[in-house]
């Protein structure tokens, strides 16, 4: 079988590195215990190595209490936890047309109870929000902004100092979805003005599916949104107040935070930067290479400055589905095609019902493999032309 061309890095980030593999083996195999339970020397180790990638995820966003970094499913679950731990009935919401679902679809439920109101603000022609358009909006009972920090569709990377700062000044909680964006944009949550950051493990944090995390800010209120078990105070009948057990319950994912750990330990070798680095100039390539090609649209920032490495297009007469299915099977290519989970985003830029075809470029992605994706993508336009 040819190589597969792995595009699809927003997804999930594929392969993962050694390091992170090696280590999620070694440690379930001699420590996979549960954590924080019992006296034990192997529950203690469980239990250390726990607290320890808290503490290097809460130093990876600047945050100040490593306690106050929750370990959850993925963004998904921890973006649901802000939304229905935060807003109570008669609150208004600011969010943007750049969401996901997992912000968008929460929202909506509550807004179709009748429980809140949102706002949501459009994007530019280049994909970017502008903070005075934040300012318009605020109002008496504007509870929370909730933003993509950096979009799946068009990777565009927000200017969320900006806005944390407006936020600020008006008393409004600041939230990210930095599932995109977490391990390749450097996120600190002190000088942006940040309050919440969602994040998910198994994208650019290295880790695997399954983990994700949220780290909350010392002044914000958040009730927990499912209680249980905790494994300390055993006889208290409600749920444990203080952090972090106020915001998880039950057995953690000990192998999914053993991935996280890696993956903090990899990032530091190998530096946030330098991936990012890579991963734009790949982007630059594919940029110039696609554009070059008659009939193909890009969407979004054509520019390197406050992007990922995630470009979507269509090629015209073509249904996204179809170019995605040619670049699979004819060229093994892996790409997503559709409205990756972000319809407001397509409606924006007119690509709906079918949306586009969505490259993503992760660290391990090579010149070779954006030669190819460009060839097979001018290929395929001139067939159907031709
Ligand atoms: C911008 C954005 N937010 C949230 C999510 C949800 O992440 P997860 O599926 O890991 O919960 C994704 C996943 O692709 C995403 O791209």
């Amino acid at each position: 079988m040819k190589e597969l061309i792995y595009l699809d890095n927003s997804a999930t980030l594929f392969p993962k590195p050694k390091e992170v593999l090696d280590f999620m083996d070694h440690f379930y195999r001699h420590y996979g215990v549960n954590p924080g339970r019992s006296g034990y020397d192997l529950c203690l180790e469980a239990e250390q190595m726990v607290q320890e990638t808290r503490k290097l995820l809460t130093e990876f966003f600047h945050g100040k209490k490593y306690e106050h970094l929750v370990f959850t499913y993925n963004a998904s679950d921890s973006l649901n936890m802000i939304i229905n731990g935060i807003l109570k009935p008669g609150d208004h919401v600011i969010t943007t047309t750049l969401e996901h679902n997992s912000v968008l679809r929460p929202l909506h439920h509550k807004y179709s109870d009748g429980k809140i109101e949102v706002d949501y603000i459009p994007f530019d022609s280049q994909g970017y929000v502008d903070p005075d358009d934040f300012q318009k909006r605020f109002k008496k009972n504007t509870k929370l902004v909730i933003i993509n920090h950096g979009s799946n569709v068009i990777g565009t990377v927000q200017p969320v100092e900006e806005i944390g700062r407006l936020c600020r000044e008006h008393g409004v909680i600041f939230a990210i979805d930095a599932a995109q964006t977490a391990g390749v944009v450097p996120i600190d949550v002190e000088t942006m003005n940040i309050d919440l950051v969602a994040f998910t493990g198994h994208k650019s944090l290295m880790g695997p599916t399954g983990i994700g995390g949220l780290y909350v800010g010392e002044d914000i209120e958040i009730e927990p949104s499912r209680v249980g078990g905790t494994g300390v105070r055993s006889a208290y009948p409600f749920h444990l107040p203080e952090y972090p057990y106020r915001l998880e319950c039950g057995t953690l994912n000990v192998l999914g935070i053993a991935g996280l750990n890696a993956g903090q330990k990899y990032l530091h070798k190998v530096g946030v930067d330098n991936i990012r680095r890579n991963e734009l100039s790949l982007l630059e390539r594919l940029q110039k290479g696609l554009m070059e090609i008659e009939g193909v649209t890009l969407y979004g920032s054509t520019s390197l400055e406050n992007r990922l490495a995630v470009l979507s297009f269509n090629i015209d007469s073509y249904k996204a589905i179809d170019a995605g299915t040619l670049l699979d099977v004819d060229y093994n290519i892996a790409t997503r095609t559709g409205l990756h989970c972000a319809p407001k985003v397509h409606e924006q830029l007119q690509t709906m019902p079918e949306g586009a075809v969505r490259v993503s470029i992760g660290p391990f992605n090579t010149e070779e493999h954006i030669d190819h994706c460009i060839n097979a993508v001018k290929e395929i336009a001139s067939t159907k032309k031709g």
